[in-house]
């Protein structure tokens, strides 16, 4: 079977049976061309609310997948492969937070969305890569503990000099791998080209770029650039899939490092798989769920 005639073959069973497909736009490239929704985190989790169908289906890793169990309990809810996890989400257990709310007790905690559902359960509030900066400007409260994305939360606070940030050491093993030294590289030799990257990313690589952002918020530079060459700090599926939108253009990976393997997991098959009775089902428990709410909703309060 082809590509196409796999493709085919889903986007039928998907109609017959009613399943409404999210993909993170980390996933491969085939798997965006039969999604009904392609997006960062952020604007998945909006999604889910537009959906008509009584099954949703996340291509992506099993935070997402929660996510939008808890904002929509009422759906059946698949992810596109049962081992697709987020190391950085499952670094921070509940013990681990709990010590750190005993150690900084004035502090509000703010989630990055990468986290489990009850790590959310336990947090104030919940930011996205593409809404912290935002997110946290518009709360209250000074001081804040971020968690688990230390490199996330020190671009914030570098933005927000006001508040006083704690932090939790954690971060994403696949954007940690790039360094000052790629910068170095790619500037040497690619002189022209804009760097983009996403802030996960060290400081030594944001604080050296030209746009820092989400996987949309990239993606959306340079649709709206007129500049011709980019560097790419983000997982290399971006670099990819711009290639695709724009031939006419050069895309170069800051490091060929950037290869989230989770992302990888998710197959035309295992989608297929998914359409004819497969995939895991996520369950949450009800208190469970309405406690982990409480922190996104309020992001999208603050988010807009
Ligand atoms: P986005 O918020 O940009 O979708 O990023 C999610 C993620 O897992 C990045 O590694
Ligand atoms: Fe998690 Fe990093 Fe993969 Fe994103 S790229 S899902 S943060 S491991």
């Amino acid at each position: 079977m082809t590509v196409r005639e796999m493709q085919e073959e889903i986007l039928r069973l998907k109609r017959e049976r009613g399943v409404f497909i999210l993909a993170h736009s980390y996933e491969r490239h085939e798997i965006l061309e039969i999604a009904d929704v392609v997006g960062d985190s952020y604007l998945l989790a909006r999604a889910v609310a537009g959906a008509r169908e009584n099954t949703v289906l996340m291509c992506g890793v099993r935070f997402m997948a929660e996510t939008v169990k808890i904002l929509a309990p009422e759906k059946r809810v698949l992810l596109s492969h049962g081992g697709a996890g987020c190391p950085m989400a499952d670094e921070l257990t509940p013990d681990l937070l709990s010590a750190l709310q005993k150690k900084y007790p004035d502090a509000v905690t703010a989630a990055y969305i990468n986290t489990t559902a009850n790590v959310k359960a336990m947090s104030d509030v919940c930011v996205t890569s593409s809404s912290a900066v935002r997110v946290l400007s518009r709360l209250p409260e000074k001081e804040i503990l971020f968690v688990p994305d230390r490199n996330l939360g020190s671009y914030c606070a570098k933005m927000l000099p006001d508040k006083i940030f704690h932090f939790f050491e954690g971060g994403c093993p696949v954007h940690m791998c790039a360094n000052g030294g790629d910068v170095a590289r790619a500037k040497r030799e690619h002189p022209l080209a804009l760097l983009l990257v996403h802030p996960e990313c060290v400081g030594e690589v944001t604080g050296q770029a030209d746009y820092v952002g989400s996987t949309s918020g990239i993606m959306d530079f340079v649709r709206k650039s007129a500049h011709g060459e980019f560097v790419i700090g983000t997982e290399n599926s971006i670099a990819e899939h711009l290639e695709y939108e724009f031939p006419d253009k050069k895309f170069y990976p800051l490091s060929k490092r950037l290869t989230c393997a989770d992302m990888r997991l998710t197959t035309l098959a295992g989608v297929r798989d998914c359409l004819t009775g497969g995939g895991e089902e996520i369950t949450l428990d009800e208190p469970l769920r309405l406690a982990a709410k409480r922190s996104i909703d309020r992001m999208i309060e603050l988010g807009g």
